[in-house]
C-alpha cells in the first residue's frame, strides 16, 4: 500500500516526513512571555484568566516550558505556521470545565483560541500567541448507540469509525484519518457518502454547547432550534461544543478503488470527476472520493489520482467506472471497512507550512483541464521555493448531497441550489518561514485569476467551503444573504457580549 502512492498530496502513512522544531517557549507569571520568535507581551486580561484557571482548576491547565504545553500548542496542529505560544492552556477535562473557563475568561476579557483536531490549516484559527488555547484533547469519550454515537471533541475521525467498526456502522466525517471531529462538523464535512447523506453538519442530532455566557446547553431540533440550525456550517462563532451527537448508518462494507493515471490521461480524470459531480440519481449508491493532482516542478511529473470509497462489496466500484476505464498506472481494487481504509490515509501535523486556496464552479471538464494549466505553469514560477508541494485538488458538490438539508426540515448555513458544483483547491506546501508571503501571494493571485475567467464564462459559484479556503477568504460572502442575516441575529441571542467573535477573534468568523 505504501509504495504506490507518492501521488496524494496529504501524505499517507508509511511516507517520510519532517518533524519541525518544537516552539520553544519559556515559563513566565511576569507578564511576558519569551519565545523562539522573540518577546511576547501579556495582557491583562490574559494574566487575570490564567491566574484564576489555574487556581480554580490547577489540574487543567498547563504552562509555558513544560513537555504538554509543547504538545498542545505545536505538536498537535497539522500547520507549522499555526504554532504559536499562548500565555497559557487550559485542558478542560468535562464539559463543566469548559463551562467554568468560558465564564472566567469572559469576566477577565481575556482573548482566546479553540483547538479540537488541529487541523484548520491557518495561524490564529485554533491557537493564539500571548492568550488562552482552550486544547479539547481530554474530551474524548464516545458512546456507539443504536442509531448514533455520541462524541466528544477531543476526537478524530478514525476513532469514530474504529468505535463504529464492530457494530458494522459508519457515520459522515473525514475522509482520511486524523482529522479532529468538531471542527469537520462544524464547517461542513466532505465525506465519501455525502451524495447519499449529506454533509457531517446534516448528520448531527445534537450539540451539547458551553455559549458566550458559560452556560452549558443542548441543542437540537426542537430545543434552541434557531442555534441547531446555525451550527450546521456556523463553524465557531456560537461556542464551545463539548458533545455532538451524530446519525450513524449501516455499512458492513466498503468497495474501494485506488487509481493513478499519468499525465496524458488528466483531461479524461478531471472529465470523471465532472461527471460525478453531476449524477443526480433519485436513490444514489452512496459514493465519494479523494481527486488530486500532484506535480513535481522538479521532474515536471504530473499525475492524477482516484481514492473512491462505494458502500457495499461490488468489485470494481459501479460508480468509479469512468475512472475505471482510462488507462491508469495503478489500480488497486478492494472490499473492506472503513476503519482500515481511514487507517491508511494519515495527514501528519507538523509536515509541513501550507497554504490553502481554493474557488468553485459549474462543472465543465474542459476549462476544469485549463484550470489545471494554468496551475502547473503557475508552480513552475515558484519552482526555487524550498520544499515546494504543490497539489491541485478538487471536491464535488452533487444535487443529491444538497438534497437532505431541503428535504430534513432543519437545512444549513449554507443554503446551495440542488445543482452540481466542483471545488478546485490549491493545497500548497513549503519549508521556510520566509517563503510564507510569497507563496500566499501566489496562491491568492492565482485562484482569483482564475475565478475571474469563471466569472467571465458564466459557470463561477461564489460558494466558498471553510475547510478548503485560505485566511483571506470570506465564505460567509458566499452564502444567501438572508442566512448570513439569520446567523447573526442567532448569534446576538446566544452571545450578545461577543465572547466568542471578539475575544475568539480566530478561525472563519460572521465579522460585525
Ligand atoms: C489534511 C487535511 C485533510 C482534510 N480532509 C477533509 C475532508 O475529508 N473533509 C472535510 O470536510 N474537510 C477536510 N479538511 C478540512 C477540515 O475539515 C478542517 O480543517 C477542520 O476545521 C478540521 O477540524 P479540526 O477539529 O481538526 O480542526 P481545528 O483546527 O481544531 O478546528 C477548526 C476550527 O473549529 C474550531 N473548533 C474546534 N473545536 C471546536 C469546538 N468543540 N467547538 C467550537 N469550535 C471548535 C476551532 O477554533 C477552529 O477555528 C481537511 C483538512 C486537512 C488539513
Ligand atoms: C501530560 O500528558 C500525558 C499524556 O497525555 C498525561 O498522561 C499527563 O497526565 C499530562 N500531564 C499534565 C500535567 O497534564
Ligand atoms: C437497540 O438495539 C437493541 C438490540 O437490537 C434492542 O434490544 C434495543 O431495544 C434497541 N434500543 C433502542 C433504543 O432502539
Ligand atoms: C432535545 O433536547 C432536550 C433537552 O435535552 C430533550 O429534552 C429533547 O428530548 C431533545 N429532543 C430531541 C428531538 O432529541
Ligand atoms: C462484509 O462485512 C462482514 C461484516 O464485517 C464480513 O463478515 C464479510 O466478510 C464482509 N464481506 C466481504 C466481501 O468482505
Ligand atoms: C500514459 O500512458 C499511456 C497509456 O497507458 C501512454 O500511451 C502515454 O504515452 C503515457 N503518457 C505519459 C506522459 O507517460
Ligand atoms: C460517466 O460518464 C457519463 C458521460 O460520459 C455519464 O453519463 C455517467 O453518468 C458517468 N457515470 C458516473 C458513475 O460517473
Ligand atoms: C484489502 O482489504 C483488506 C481487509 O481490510 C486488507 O487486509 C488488505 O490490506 C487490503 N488490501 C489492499 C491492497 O489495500
Ligand atoms: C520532486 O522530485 C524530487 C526529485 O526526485 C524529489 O526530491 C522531491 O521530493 C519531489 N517533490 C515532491 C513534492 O514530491
Ligand atoms: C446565558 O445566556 C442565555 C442565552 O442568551 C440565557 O438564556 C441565559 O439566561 C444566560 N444565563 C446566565 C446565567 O446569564
Amino acid at each position: 500500500m505504501q509504495l504506490l502512492l507518492p501521488v496524494v498530496g496529504l501524505s499517507l502513512s508509511g511516507l517520510a516526513y519532517a518533524t519541525s522544531s518544537s516552539a520553544k517557549a519559556s515559563a513566565t507569571t511576569t507578564g511576558y512571555l519569551s519565545t523562539s520568535s522573540g518577546t511576547l507581551q501579556i495582557p491583562d486580561g490574559t494574566s487575570c484568566a490564567c491566574k484564576q484557571l489555574a487556581h480554580s482548576l490547577p489540574k487543567s491547565v498547563l504552562l509555558p516550558g513544560s513537555t504538554n504545553y509543547t504538545t498542545e500548542t505545536v505538536d498537535k496542529l497539522w500547520d507549522i505556521r499555526a504554532d504559536l505560544s499562548p500565555a497559557c492552556v487550559f485542558v478542560p477535562n468535562t464539559a463543566a470545565e469548559v463551562s467554568e473557563a468560558i465564564k472566567i475568561i469572559g469576566s477577565c476579557g481575556a482573548q482566546f483560541a479553540v483547538r479540537g483536531g488541529g487541523h484548520m490549516n491557518y495561524p490564529g484559527a485554533n491557537n493564539i500567541d500571548a492568550g488562552v488555547l482552550i486544547g479539547l484533547t481530554n474530551l474524548d469519550t464516545i458512546t456507539v448507540k443504536n442509531d448514533s454515537v455520541e462524541v466528544g471533541p477531543g476526537l478524530n475521525w478514525y476513532q469514530v469509525y474504529s468505535a463504529l467498526e464492530p457494530y458494522g456502522r459508519g457515520c459522515i466525517g473525514g475522509r482520511m484519518k486524523t482529522i479532529g471531529v468538531p471542527g469537520l462538523s462544524l464547517i461542513g464535512g466532505f465525506h465519501y457518502f455525502n451524495n447519499k447523506h449529506g454533509y457531517a453538519m446534516d448528520n448531527v442530532l445534537s450539540y451539547d454547547i458551553v455559549i458566550g455566557n458559560g452556560t452549558l446547553i443542548t441543542v437540537n431540533k426542537t430545543s434552541h432550534s434557531d442555534l441547531f440550525w446555525a451550527l450546521k456550517g456556523g463553524a465557531n462563532n456560537y461556542g464551545i461544543v463539548t458533545k455532538f451527537e451524530l446519525q450513524t448508518y449501516s455499512v458492513p462494507n466498503i468497495s474501494t478503488t485506488i487509481q493513478v493515471f499519468n499525465e496524458t490521461n488528466i483531461p479524461y480524470f478531471l472529465d470523471a470527476v465532472c461527471e460525478a459531480a453531476k449524477l443526480n440519481d433519485d436513490d444514489p449508491i452512496a459514493a465519494g472520493m479523494i481527486a488530486t493532482v500532484t506535480y513535481n516542478a522538479t521532474t515536471k511529473v504530473a499525475q492524477g489520482s482516484v481514492l473512491g470509497v462505494q458502500e457495499g462489496v461490488s468489485i470494481p466500484p459501479s460508480q468509479f467506472a469512468n475512472f475505471t476505464k482510462i488507462p491508469a498506472v495503478e489500480r488497486i481494487n478492494n472490499v473492506t471497512t472503513l476503519k482500515p481504509w481511514a487507517d491508511t490515509l494519515d495527514s501528519p501535523k507538523q509536515m509541513m507550512r501550507v497554504q490553502f486556496s481554493h474557488r468553485t464552479m459549474k462543472p465543465d471538464s474542459a476549462v476544469l483541464y485549463s484550470i489545471y494549466q494554468a496551475w502547473k505553469a503557475a508552480v513552475d514560477e515558484i519552482a526555487d521555493v524550498q520544499g515546494l508541494y504543490p497539489t491541485f485538488v478538487t471536491n464535488v458538490i452533487s444535487a443529491t448531497s444538497v438534497r437532505p438539508a431541503k428535504t430534513n426540515g432543519v437545512g444549513n448555513v449554507w443554503g446551495l441550489e440542488e445543482e452540481p458544483l466542483v471545488i478546485f483547491q490549491l493545497s500548497t506546501g513549503w519549508d521556510l518561514a520566509q517563503d510564507d508571503l510569497r507563496v500566499e501571494a501566489w496562491s491568492r493571485q492565482l485562484v482569483e485569476h482564475l475565478h475571474g475567467i469563471n466569472k467571465n464564462l458564466g459557470i463561477a459559484s461564489e460558494f466558498i467551503y471553510m475547510g478548503d479556503a485560505g485566511e483571506w477568504q470570506d465564505p460567509y460572502a458566499g452564502f444567501p444573504a438572508e442566512n448570513v442575516a439569520r446567523m447573526r441575529e442567532v448569534r446576538s441571542a446566544y452571545d450578545p457580549e461577543g465572547v466568542f467573535s471578539i475575544l475568539s477573534w480566530g478561525g472563519f468568523k460572521l465579522g460585525l
